[in-house]
């Protein structure tokens, strides 16, 4: 949700700027904005809607800046305007900052404010901050000290860059809750909110932690914790290829994303030896121990969480419990003894996620996390993480994200079998052979696109689309629902097929796509017998397997725990295409943020 762009040091930054929140805007955004200090002055500039919109507003004259801050606002506060837009001055104009977040105390401080008769020129919480700086420094403070000070005036979660035309040359900055990192040049800093917007200029990047107060000059960084004690914080280096931020030729990122897919379970599956103690970073004496294991995620990841339900229920024999994490935090769970907490998120960010793994490291569980960004605050929170290693997801519909988490949890699954002894070693390794197979059969399952394509071309008109399956393949029913109804915005809904019958098959007539996942396995002949049940309803059925039956969309063969990561491919290409034909906005859909930071 919403990007923050900063940028200190020795190269003229607008351009560097607008590049940072080009680079974010598969956030999610409503409005943008720049502040640029130049000759003791501050410049802003905003613009509603898009980031081009902006950049054609941003005078040549202002282009030699070298310190500047910019942002693209998803709007919590106020609606989408001009005046609501980021960045926020104090009433001299001297300050501006952006922000992203929530303040929560914002009114009882602007009813202060206001009584103390400053002039708010915006609906928004974030403004507050700006008058408060302003009445900080004005008692004679360092800018730094003043904005410190201002930070523990501030409940609820924050992510703010400052400048003050005052003091030239310098760029402050605060993290709780919200995500920051700074990217490190020989020419100068950034700051951002994803590391994508500083990637083409550096990979050496420092992730800030809940509490920190950061104070830039072009030539120094200075960190300070909660407790406003120095501190140094470690520089990451970031992996990831700047290539893989781009669209390489792809109309959408979307649709790039989905054939990175191969590549992207290639590289995970790379860094997961078959070897426990090195797989899923535990240490052996404690997968030993485990007696169950809770997974807890939010959206895409959390149907990958109920997926590996099914996988390690089976292989390792062991409870399983999922829940999304916006739910499990009010539940009053007491833990098990002896159970793993699993959080899976591709961004590290998820709000919700990230506060249901401080609730149960608090009740004294181990949390190990599944992650695609080394730094993240859920990596920083966890005991234990592994890292799928899909690159830059850029699109908000989760795609190769999905596919490497399912391919980390199945190798746990695995491992936890073998540990525990519920498989023998020889078991161990023909299934592991079978994992390391996937980048294959993923590139077999992508040639399927054509033929997705024209089934996409016929139903696309449809008022509701359906998906059915059965075990493992449930929840790929319902994530295959999930990224139709987030990129075409047209009623979809996923069921276990053999409750369709419960009640669900009452909205089945001829004009409703049923999409039935069918693996070859024990349950087989029972998944034909729903899909007969919702074609004699009159419902077109689109059977996705692998037994090679005819007029079917047919992946290549494995054991059923493993077709759903092949298969989902397949559902991806159908929401893809079904929104490209619909002519939607596939990689930003309307109402949606990549990464969802508030509760
Ligand atoms: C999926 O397509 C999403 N847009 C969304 O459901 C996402 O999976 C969810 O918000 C969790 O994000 P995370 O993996 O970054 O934690
Ligand atoms: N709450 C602030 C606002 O509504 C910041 C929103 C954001 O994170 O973009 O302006």
């Amino acid at each position: 949700m919403c990007g923050i762009v900063g940028y200190c040091g020795k190269e003229h930054c607008a351009n560097l700027l607008i590049e940072g929140l080009k680079k974010l805007e598969y956030r999610g955004y409503d409005s943008a904005g720049i502040a640029l200090e130049e000759n003791n002055k501050i410049v802003v500039v905003k613009a509603v809607g898009q980031v081009k919109n902006l950049e054609n507003l941003i005078k040549k004259s202002d282009k030699k800046a070298v310190l500047g801050i910019a942002h693209t606002r998803w709007a919590t506060h106020g609606k989408p305007s001009l005046q609501n837009s980021h960045p926020h001055t104090d009433c001299s104009g001297d300050i501006a900052l952006v922000h992203n977040g929530i303040i929560e105390n914002f009114l009882e401080l602007k009813k202060e404010l206001l009584k103390r008769g400053h002039k708010f020129k915006s609906e928004t919480d974030t403004e507050v901050i700006a008058h408060l700086l302003e009445e900080e420094y004005k008692k004679g403070k360092d800018f730094f000290t003043a904005f410190q000070k201002v930070t523990r005036k501030l409940k609820g979660a924050f992510a703010i860059a400052a400048l003050n035309s005052k003091e030239p040359g310098v760029m402050v900055a605060a993290k709780k809750q919200s995500p920051l990192v700074a990217g490190i040049t020989n020419k100068g800093f950034f700051l951002a909110s994803d590391i994508p917007a500083f990637l083409k200029h550096t990979n050496k990047a420092i992730f800030f932690e809940d509490g920190d107060t950061v104070k830039i000059t072009p030539k120094s960084i200075e960190i300070y914790n909660a407790d406003f004690r120095k501190i140094t914080r470690k520089v990451h280096t970031i992996s990831w290829d700047i290539s893989a931020a781009e669209k390489g030729g792809f109309k959408h990122f979307m649709i790039k994303e989905i054939f990175d897919e191969p590549q992207a379970v290639k590289d995970t599956l790379q860094t997961l030896p078959p070897d426990i103690t090195k797989a899923f970073s535990l240490p052996l004496k404690e997968a030993k121990k485990i007696e169950g294991v809770y997974i807890v995620a939010c959206g895409t990841a959390y149907h990958a969480a109920l997926v590996a339900r099914y996988i390690i229920e089976h292989f390792a024999k062991i409870p399983v419990e999922v829940e999304m994490a916006s739910e499990f935090k009010y539940r009053p769970i007491h833990f098990k003894k002896n159970w793993l907490f699993i959080a899976v998120s591709q961004s590290g960010e998820t709000a919700d996620t990230l506060a249901a793994l401080k609730n149960a490291k608090a009740d004294g569980l181990k949390v190990l996390s599944i992650c695609n960004v080394v730094g993240s605050a859920i990596v920083r929170e966890s005991d234990y993480s592994v890292f799928t290693h899909c690159g830059p997801e850029i699109s908000v519909a989760s795609t190769k994200a999905f596919t490497c988490q399912l391919t980390v949890l199945y190798a746990l699954a695995l491992q936890l079998a073998y540990v525990q002894g519920a498989i023998t070693k020889a078991e161990f390794e023909d299934l592991y052979q079978e994992l390391l197979t996937l980048p294959e059969l993923l590139k077999q399952t992508l040639k399927l696109e054509n033929e997705v394509k024209k089934i996409a071309a016929k139903v696309y008109k449809s008022p509701s689309f359906v998906f059915i399956g059965r075990n493992a393949s449930f929840p790929l029913a319902l994530e295959g629902a999930l990224k139709l109804k987030e990129i075409s915005y047209e009623h979809a809904e996923g069921f276990a097929a053999g409750e369709i019958k419960h009640g669900p098959i009452a909205i089945i007539d001829k004009d409703v796509p049923v999409v039935a996942l069918a693996p070859k396995s024990d349950l087989y002949e029972k998944m034909l017998s729903s899909c007969q049940e919702v074609a004699a309803r009159g419902a077109k059925i689109i059977i996705i397997t692998n037994t090679s039956v005819k007029n079917a969309l047919d992946v290549p063969y494995t054991n059923e725990y493993l077709f759903p990561l092949v298969a989902a491919t397949v559902l991806q290409f159908y929401a893809y295409h079904i929104a490209n034909f619909l002519g939607r906005e596939i990689d930003k859909p309307r109402n949606l943020a990549k990464s969802v930071t508030v509760e």
